[in-house]
C-alpha cells in the first residue's frame, strides 16, 4: 500500500518545518509549500512554492496534489503589537489575508484531493483564537477568524467524512516573533526571554498524534501552552 499523503503549508521553517519531519519519521509522504523555497529544499519532501495570499500560486501548488490524506493550514503568522487607537491596516489586511483567506484558499483547492482519500485537515489557529490581548487586535482578528472557520469546516465537512482539527499554541519559540517585529530581533529575543517556550517539536509531536489517530476518532481542537503561560 502506497504511503499516505500529508499536504504541510509553510513548512519553511518553525512549526511546518517541524511537522513535515515528524510526519516523513512517521512513514508519510509529504508536500510541503512556502515562499522561500531554498529553505524547503532542507526538508526530504516534494515541495513547491506557494504563496497563500495569492489565487495563482494556490492553484499551481494544488495541480501537484491529486490525494490528500492530511492538509496543515499551518502557514501564517503576526504583524506588529499596536493598539487599536495605532492599527496599521495594511497589517491587519496581511494578517486577515494570510491567516484567514490562505486557509479558505489552500482548503478549497484540496478540497476534491481531502474528499477523495476521507482526510483530516488539520487548522493552526493559536490561543490568540481563543484570548484577546492588548496590542493583539489585528492577529486576534485573524486567529479568531481561523478559529470560526475551522468550526464551520467542522460543521460542513463531516458530511463529507472529512475530520477537523484547530490546533491553539500558545508561546512556541520560532521565527515568529521576528516576523510579527519586522526583523527586529532584541524586540523578539525578549518575547521568549526567562521564560518556558515551547519548540516547533512539541506543537508537531501532537499533529503526529492527531493525524495517528484512526478514521471514527477526531480531536475537535488542542490547546498547547507551555507551563507557565496561563489564561
Ligand atoms: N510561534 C508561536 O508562538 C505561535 C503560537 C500560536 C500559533 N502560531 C501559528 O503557527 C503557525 C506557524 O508559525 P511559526 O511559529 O512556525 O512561525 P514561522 O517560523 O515564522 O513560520 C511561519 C511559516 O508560515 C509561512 N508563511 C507566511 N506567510 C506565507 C504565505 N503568504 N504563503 C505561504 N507561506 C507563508 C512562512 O513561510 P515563508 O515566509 O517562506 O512563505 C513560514 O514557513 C502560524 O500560523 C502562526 O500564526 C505560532
Amino acid at each position: 500500500m502506497n504511503a499516505k499523503l500529508a499536504v504541510v503549508t509553510g513548512a519553511s521553517s518553525g512549526i511546518g518545518a517541524a511537522t513535515a519531519r515528524a510526519l516523513l519519521d512517521d512513514g508519510w509522504e509529504v508536500i510541503i509549500g512556502a515562499r522561500r523555497t531554498h529553505l524547503l529544499e532542507q526538508i526530504p519532501a516534494q515541495a513547491h512554492y506557494l504563496d497563500v495570499t495569492d489565487d495563482a500560486s494556490v492553484a499551481e501548488f494544488a495541480s501537484h496534489v491529486q490525494r490528500c490524506d492530511l492538509l496543515v493550514n499551518n502557514a501564517g503568522g503576526a504583524l506588529g503589537l499596536d493598539s487599536i487607537a495605532d492599527a496599521n491596516l495594511a497589517d491587519w489586511q496581511t494578517m486577515y489575508d494570510t491567516n484567514v483567506l490562505g486557509t479558505l484558499r489552500v482548503t478549497r483547492a484540496l478540497l476534491p484531493a481531502l474528499q477523495a482519500a476521507q482526510g483530516l485537515i488539520v487548522n493552526i489557529s493559536s490561543v490568540a483564537g481563543l484570548y484577546p490581548y492588548a496590542g493583539g487586535s489585528g492577529y486576534n482578528a485573524a486567529k479568531f477568524g481561523v478559529t470560526a472557520l475551522n468550526k464551520v469546516m467542522r460543521i460542513e465537512f463531516a458530511e463529507h467524512d472529512l475530520r477537523i482539527t484547530e490546533i491553539n499554541p500558545g508561546r512556541v519559540h520560532t521565527d515568529f516573533s521576528t516576523v510579527r517585529f519586522k526583523g527586529d530581533e532584541q524586540k523578539a529575543a525578549a518575547v521568549y526571554a526567562d521564560k518556558l517556550n515551547l519548540t516547533a517539536a512539541d506543537i508537531a509531536e501532537a499533529i503526529r498524534w492527531v493525524a495517528a489517530q484512526p478514521p471514527h476518532v477526531n480531536i475537535d481542537r488542542m490547546i498547547i501552552t507551555p507551563r507557565d503561560q496561563v489564561f
